[in-house]
């Protein structure tokens, strides 16, 4: 997080940007939207383990360490713990932060 005073060209920065920016460890990856999240991070060979890719299984779980997501969908059936998203059916909706367990 930084500095809670936002000023003219932040703000502006902020809600004129149409990428958005994946951090995971220390690589950074754009969200191009009409993709999940899921297969913007296979595009950047970020690997994550996957199954059923639609909400079901839980396998493509990882942990959302900053940021926003949602469901275009709805929620999804599978379990998830707290700080926990499932990339086969979310998109980023600011710039996010993922830990993404090997
Ligand atoms: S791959 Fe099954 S919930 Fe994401």
């Amino acid at each position: 997080m930084k500095d809670k005073v936002s000023d003219d060209v932040s703000s502006a920065d902020a809600s004129k940007s149409s990428t958005l920016e994946i951090t995971v460890g220390d690589k950074k990856v754009c969200y191009k939207s009409e993709q999940t999240l899921l297969e913007s991070l296979e595009a950047a060979n970020i690997e994550v383990h996957y199954h059923c890719r639609d909400g079901f299984c839980g396998a493509c779980r990882v942990k959302l360490t900053s940021g926003e997501i949602l469901y275009p969908q709805g929620e999804p059936l599978a379990f998830v713990g707290e700080n926990e998203i499932l990339p086969c059916c979310c998109i980023p909706v600011t710039n996010i932060s993922l830990t993404i367990d090997e």
